[in-house]
């Protein structure tokens, strides 16, 4: 198409970069969504309630009308022989691997007949909060650490409503925890690679143990994805002449870890004694959340990264499609393409085994395609070396260097998807840690970008199989009180609903966008009147965004999953408290514990 004869909605991104411009690309916005999505036009104006007003209090606040309560915090015992949560001690090794682990973050809701099992990724822990009973806030002795390496992983948990209340079916036989211990599957063009190889592994077909879970996925076929994120803050080099390889720079494996100190009284984190054992960790994991004997699966076909989250949808020909970014300044989006078809009942074992990656190139005009990660083109040897260094086969293809692309959401009712890319204070100064350029330009379009932004893209004729999109900027996130220049973000950020450092990222049932951010909470200078971190409501069609929540002291908000009668609305609150002075959700002196809440309608309706 020439170039003049774009829709008005692909001129974009330039045009978010003044109070006025910005304006106009938002009313382009309006008109260009209104063509391409005219059934979707009835979905603007749900969701109405009263927008909430940016805080820093210590507790949530929802709109009026509507209520909260704590579904499951960390330490609370999922069977009926742990122990309840010490405020004293903070759990021991032993009491954590009974109980719901810390840091909560991506979750997905299943169900079996008319029981609700919630899996929730419990991504890290924080060092002043689990080891707030240390002088130094650090592991101090075997145990600690244990304790530490059982607060990550996964909680698979049984959860009932009673009274209105939600909470912890104990003793569920579907309750499980999924630790940095346990044994899983490694498959895909990965397994047996030399690679993945390890003494404890010869063959490079078994692992112990996921972590740093962040983000998460479903299956149409019923299973949980689980994303292995910043895995290599767990390594460390007991040889302090260690030589690092390009490929551990690039990933961020140095010789220190970042104080959990596993490698203390598990050697395998030793980098000097066990070089290949990062490379068995970055990768997305599948687990059958019905099935607590089964094993989960690492699937390396879905490429080796920092992993954010995975957006599951099917190509018009069945092919699945899972859409992932790559969370570290600079890195890339990426799309994996099965080489079966799904179909309901069939065969799935192979659906996540077998297929092929692709990172995205956006072009600065709203156009932009999806390049295969193929040996010919990444100069790489197999496929296999392609999963386990993704990023340097990105690299070799030019893929579009982004500002650190968090969740990934696919709108259920229109074939487009949006993705957070949350801030990159590097952006037009440095380059990433590959040597890849980081030019302003395209869905990155600021420099030194501290407030981040939603890029979207829809695929060529609807379809997710498709190799080439369109792409405009849903949101410019900023503050127009404080600036007036590109940093006061496009039209749709107001006074009213001004934030930072979108991540969380979700399409309810009716087309509407949740937005969470995990970002700067000081509400001073730059994010004065941003409050806390919170979660917001975005109508694709409209542009508007409306503040629903806000969270308590220092947490991050993330992780979002409904009821299946849509009346309650999981939220996760990650570290509150996570500086030190924080108290949610016991309030007092209580030790801040990451939450899973649940948010319901006063008059019981339902919502999303
Ligand atoms: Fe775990 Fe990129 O957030
Ligand atoms: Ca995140
Ligand atoms: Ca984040």
């Amino acid at each position: 198409m020439p170039a003049g004869k774009e829709p008005e909605f692909t001129k974009l991104a330039e045009r978010a970069l003044t109070r006025r411009e910005a304006l106009m690309s938002t009313a382009a916005f309006v008109i260009g969504t209104a063509t391409f999505l005219p059934s979707q036009a009835f979905a603007a104006g749900r969701h109405d309630f009263t927008a909430v007003a940016a805080n820093t209090l210590d507790t949530v606040t929802v709109p009026k009308g509507f209520s909260w309560h704590v579904v499951a915090s960390w330490g609370d015992p999922l069977w009926s022989d742990g122990e309840a949560f010490d405020h004293e001690s903070r759990g021991t090794g032993a009491s954590q691997e009974r109980a719901f682990g810390d840091n909560n973050d991506g979750m997905e809701l299943f169900r079996s007949g008319d029981r609700n099992i919630l899996a929730v990724n419990n991504e890290f822990v924080n060092l002043g909060v689990l080891y707030g009973n240390r002088s130094l806030s650090r592991p101090v002795g075997a145990d600690d650490i244990l304790k530490g390496k059982a607060a990550h992983g996964i909680s698979v948990i049984e959860i009932a409503e009673r009274d209105g209340k939600w909470g912890v079916v104990l003793d569920s036989p579907f309750n499980r925890r999924i630790t940095a211990d346990t044994p899983m599957e490694i498959t895909g063009p990965a397994r047996g690679h030399a690679l993945l190889k390890t003494a404890a592994d010869p063959a490079g077909t078994r692992v112990l143990g996921t972590f740093n879970n962040c983000g998460s996925g479903r299956t149409p076929w019923g299973t949980y994805l689980t994303c292995e994120e910043n895995f290599n803050g767990y390594f460390s080099a007991s040889d302090p002449n260690e030589q690092l390889n390009p490929v551990f720079k690039r990933y961020g494996v140095k010789h220190a870890d970042r104080g959990f100190r596993w490698a203390a009284t598990d050697e395998r984190f030793d980098i000097s004694k066990h070089p290949n054992e990062p490379n068995r960790h970055g990768y997305i994991v599948e687990i059958d959340p019905l099935d607590p004997s089964s094993s989960p699966k690492k699937r390396t076909a879905l490429g080796r990264f920092k992993h954010e989250n995975a957006e599951v949808v099917l190509a018009d020909d069945g092919r699945v499609v899972v859409y992932m970014g790559d969370d570290e300044r600079g890195e890339f989006l990426y799309k994996y393409v099965s080489d079966d078809r799904y179909s309901a009942g069939g065969e799935t074992e192979k659906l996540l085994v077998s297929g092929t990656l692709y990172t995205a190139q956006f072009d600065d005009h709203g156009k932009g395609k999806w390049v295969e990660l193929s040996p010919a083109a990444t100069g790489m040897a197999d496929r296999a070396e392609i999963c386990i260094h993704t990023r340097l086969a990105a690299s070799a293809v030019k893929a579009t260097t982004m500002d650190r692309p968090e969740w990934v959401a696919a709108n259920p009712l229109s074939p487009e998807v949006y993705c957070c890319l949350t801030n990159n204070k590097h952006r037009g100064r440095r380059k990433n840690k590959g040597g890849d350029a980081m030019p302003v330009g395209g869905p990155n379009p600021r420099e030194a970008n501290n407030y981040g932004q939603i890029v979207r893209w829809r695929p060529e004729n609807g379809d997710h199989g498709a190799l080439n999109f369109t792409w405009d900027l849903f949101v410019v996130a900023g503050n127009p009180v404080v600036h007036t220049d590109a940093r006061a973000g496009s039209a749709n950020m107001t006074p009213h609903n001004m934030f930072n450092a979108p991540d969380g990222l979700a399409f309810d049932s009716t087309g509407m966008l949740w937005i969470q951010t995990d970002g700067k909470y000081t509400d001073e200078g730059d994010f004065a009147g941003h409050g806390h971190n919170q979660m917001l409501v975005g109508d694709p069609v409209t542009g508007e965004i409306k503040r629903f929540m806000v969270g308590p002291k220092q947490c991050e908000v993330t992780g979002i999953a409904w009821s299946f009668d849509r009346r309650t609305l999981f939220v996760g609150i990650q570290h509150p408290g996570g500086k030190g002075d924080g108290h949610f959700p016991g309030g007092g002196n209580t030790v801040p514990r990451s939450s899973v809440i649940a948010i319901t309608k006063d008059d019981g309706g339902t919502f999303s």
